[in-house]
């Protein structure tokens, strides 16, 4: 039978993680699947790409756009216009674009106007909030694909109720294959790593936060560090620090400096570390849509700075909390540090580890000729 070309485009750090097990899948021996890699660029710093790479073993990709930062217009078209006239010369059979970034649409709609097929790797995601430039992003890539990898149960209906239902798969999440496969190395690194950091297991609260509506206006930001200071007065607070947060947390450098408490702003960090960080913490406190998940799968509590989730199943028995009140943020946390040890035992709704596998043998069924 015949091989399927497929070409996946990646270009920002939860890519690199979600489309790892996919990646090595389809590059293992018993695939029909030939794979070409093309970056982006979205995301360069190698804190924030490269370390991905090496970390999760992928393979440098065939071509790196380098788009690099700018207006979401400017991204979405310079990686379109790149994109076109790579498709046009390599015509593959299927176009992979993995979760809900720029990237992800700029491909999506680029490969369904060549009239190449489209493959959304978690698919059917829904928050129900417009002003979010993934909800965009992800609506419109999956109503311009032709297979639809739905991560969950609930994705597949949201894709149902949009008339998608033809072209949906139920595959499970590859995040759950990233995890279990990366977990033999965190259990080997995490005592290292908490020495290094001076971090005692369950009694520090990780915090991650990039999401525009929360790091954008500078009232907004301001009010998060003053909850995050009232709470480092009594706990280590631990803050890997994205670089659009970098960026907005300059001109309040004077301010986080003074009385800052147990709170330790450091540089991002790889998967390995992340995994670690959450796997160890008493608490998480975020605004990804990844991180909710991996907490849920770690059995830690989270709260979610937001007012909305693309991932209601992580809800369930109290495992993540939204909230969109910076002001509530200590008493938050204080709760579910509280729960924490009545963690309930649940299904996990994210699949079995096994997702990639399916993906790939989808591919090959419906697209070998
Ligand atoms: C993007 C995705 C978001 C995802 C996030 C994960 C979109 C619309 N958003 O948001 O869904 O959750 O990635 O990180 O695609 N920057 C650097 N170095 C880098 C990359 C970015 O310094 O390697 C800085 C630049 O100042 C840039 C800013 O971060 O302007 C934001 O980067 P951008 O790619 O526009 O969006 P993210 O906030 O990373």
């Amino acid at each position: 039978m015949a091989r399927v070309n497929a070409l996946l485009v990646l270009g920002t750090r939860p890519q690199f993680i979600k489309s790892a097990p996919l990646i090595k899948e389809l590059l293992s021996r018993r695939s029909r699947v030939s794979l070409t890699l093309v970056h982006s660029g979205q995301h360069y710093d190698p804190e924030m790409s490269s370390v991905f790479f090496s970390e999760l073993e992928l393979p440098r990709p065939a071509f790196n756009l380098h788009v690099g930062s700018g207006t979401h217009a400017f991204q979405t078209a310079t990686i379109m216009l790149h994109l076109e006239r790579f498709m046009k010369k390599s015509k593959p059979d299927i176009v992979i674009v993995p979760g809900d970034t720029n990237t992800t649409l700029a491909a999506a709609i680029t490969a369904a106007k060549a009239g190449l097929r489209v493959a959304h790797l978690e698919a059917g995601l829904r928050s129900g909030d417009m002003t979010m430039p993934e909800e965009i992003n992800r609506r419109l890539t999956d109503h311009c694909s032709s297979l639809l990898f739905a991560p969950t149960r609930t994705a597949f209906s949201n894709l149902t109720n949009e008339g998608l239902r033809n072209n949906a798969r139920l595959t499970g999440d590859t995040m759950v294959d990233a995890m279990q496969m990366a977990l033999p190395s965190v259990i080997r690194a995490e005592e290292d790593l908490l020495r290094a950091m001076q971090l005692k297991e369950q009694n520090y609260v990780l915090v991650t936060l990039h999401r525009p509506s929360n790091v954008d206006k500078p009232t907004r930001l301001r009010e998060i560090v003053l909850s995050l200071k009232r709470i480092a007065k009594e706990t280590t607070v631990v803050f890997p620090i994205h670089p659009r947060t970098r960026e907005r947390l300059r001109s309040l450098a004077a301010y986080i400096r003074r009385d800052r408490g147990q709170m330790r702003i450091i540089s991002p960090q790889g998967y390995i570390e992340t995994i670690a960080l959450l796997k160890n913490a008493a608490c998480i406190l975020t605004d990804s849509g990844g991180m909710q998940k991996e907490a849920f799968l770690l059995r830690r509590p989270c709260i979610t700075l937001r007012s909305t989730t693309e991932w209601p199943e992580t809800l369930t028995g109290k495992a993540n909390r939204l909230i969109r009140d910076s002001r509530m943020i200590p008493a938050a946390i204080a709760q579910a540090r509280s729960l924490s040890i009545r963690h309930k035992r649940f299904s996990n709704p994210f699949g079995d580890g096994k997702a990639s596998q399916r993906i790939r043998r989808i591919l090959e069924d419906e697209l070998s000729h």
